[in-house]
């Protein structure tokens, strides 16, 4: 009862930030990792993988396992491809074939394998990484592991985590590197039949990337779905041709969770790559985190959430807070909830504008300023303050950028509001509201 009470809370939540803005102002809010759907039909032992003669075996099995099979396909495949597309029989549910595509020379030899159908293929192949070789280079994007600004190291208790070689700033770039592999999420083929074409784009990769993809954390540890495997406790998701892909980035793959992360991440679809800046400053040995859940859920919903979904029990700063943390999301909510009420009997106010960024700062959700900020700037532009508007939407065009990219529709979004507060649908709209004197930017 109370779990479900907990639940109605955590949805009503993601209800009211998805929609609490005005008219084409619309806060994104998204749950990052879909589950995959392995385990249920699948049989054996519990495997692990320890030792080099382990791995080496293993990736000697797959290979032997993988051989290809003719399939009509673009004929100029060899344009983009190292290797003769791979495809399932016809698939009624996707009108199309599912096909195994790899560029194991991309980016200076790391290799990518996309299973996708050859219509997302062909999108894929239109991109300027595998057209212009010095693309990712010159961004700085899969280099050399380290790279000066972090380590991956054991951690007491948490396996591997990322951890900051030096101090690093709000805003800095710390990782960006492409996937070595991405699947189309689908639920059509079996589990096997999955497996076998998973395991071909494995195959396909260079020796180095498939140790390194092999190294993996796993979920179920179980041998004959290794790729299942290792994509379901590692997947990353990004859309291609309007369909949800799975992305494994093994570098990305070692930050370990934290309720209220330092450090945030997105994909850049146009470019394949997964970055990850900092969003708070971080110190030199300092363990660097990203969050694999909403911060919005109360603490026994990410409790069971991580559990179920990665297997681990949370002790990041808020879970070891345990319910204590969960007064500061009531009130998160109740403040965006107002702040959203754009009706006649909305009481909203910059007072609670102020507020909210405060309880944002205090609870350290400084990778989600966006949704703060972002309230704060609308807030302030429906009473009329142009100062208070410019500030806080500025604000939540940086904080978006470091959540969804420069090149977001959602900065795109803020930065309109900052240049021209009075022309947005917002303005005034609430000039009956009385402007509370309170915080510094609203003196208009
Ligand atoms: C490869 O195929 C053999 C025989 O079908 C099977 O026993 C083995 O588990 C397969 N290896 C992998 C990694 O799937
Ligand atoms: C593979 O990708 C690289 C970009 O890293 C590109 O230069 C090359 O033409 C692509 N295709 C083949 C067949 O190597």
């Amino acid at each position: 009862m109370k779990g479900n009470l907990v639940l109605n809370l955590a949805c009503a939540l993601f209800v009211a930030v998805a929609a609490s803005t005005a008219d084409e102002v619309r806060i994104p809010a998204s749950e990052p990792i879909q589950e995959l759907n392995i385990g249920e039909d699948t049989t054996g032992e519990e495997l692990v993988y320890e030792t080099e003669s382990d791995q080496g075996s293993l990736l000697q099995s797959i290979q032997q396992n993988s051989t290809s099979t003719d399939t009509p396909i673009d004929e100029n495949w060899r344009d983009i491809w190292t290797h003769q597309p791979v495809c399932t029989s016809y698939l009624s549910e996707f009108n199309s074939l599912l096909c195994v595509y790899t560029n194991a020379t991309f980016s200076q030899g790391r290799g990518i394998s996309i299973f996708t159908t050859p219509k997302i293929a062909a999108e894929f192949a239109a991109l300027l990484p595998f057209h212009d070789d010095e693309i990712l280079q010159k961004r700085g994007i899969n280099s050399a592991e380290g790279s000066g600004l972090w380590t991956a190291k054991a951690l007491p208790g948490k396996g591997i985590g990322m951890v900051a070689k030096r101090d690093l700033q709000r805003g800095e770039l710390i990782t960006a590197y492409t996937p070595y592999l991405i699947s189309h999420a689908e639920n059509v083929l079996s589990v096997q039949e999955r497996e076998k074409f998973l395991q071909i784009a494995l195959s396909q990769l260079p020796a180095a990337s498939q140790e390194h993809f092999l190294d993996l954390a796993k979920y179920y540890y179980e041998l004959s779905v290794v790729v299942q495997d290792v994509v379901k406790a590692n997947t990353f998701q990004m859309d291609m041709g309007g369909r949800m892909h799975l992305l494994v980035v093994p570098e990305a793959s070692r930050y370990n969770h934290a309720c209220a992360p330092n450090a945030q991440y997105y994909i850049e679809p146009g470019i394949l790559t997964h970055f990850v800046h900092a969003v708070r400053p971080i110190a030199k040995d300092e363990e660097i985190t990203i969050t694999y859940s909403t911060p919005y859920h109360p603490y026994s919903v990410r409790q069971n959430y991580l559990l179920e979904a990665f297997r681990f029990t949370c002790t990041c700063s808020r879970c070891a807070k345990g319910e204590d943390t969960d007064q500061s999301l009531v009130e998160i909510h109740d403040l965006q909830q107002s702040l959203g009420n754009w009706g006649a009997d909305s009481t909203a106010s910059v007072k609670q504008a102020e507020r909210l960024v405060k309880v944002y700062l205090e609870e350290e959700f400084d990778g989600f300023l966006d949704f703060a900020y972002g309230h704060a700037a609308l807030t302030y532009n429906s009473v009329g303050s142009a100062r208070g508007t410019v500030k806080y939407a500025a604000l939540a065009a940086e904080a978006a950028a470091l959540k969804y990219g420069p090149a977001s529709k959602d900065v795109r979004t803020w930065m309109d509001l900052a240049e021209r507060p009075m022309e947005h649908s917002s303005w005034r709209r609430r000039k009956n509201v009385v402007v509370v004197s309170d915080g510094d930017g609203d003196s208009d």
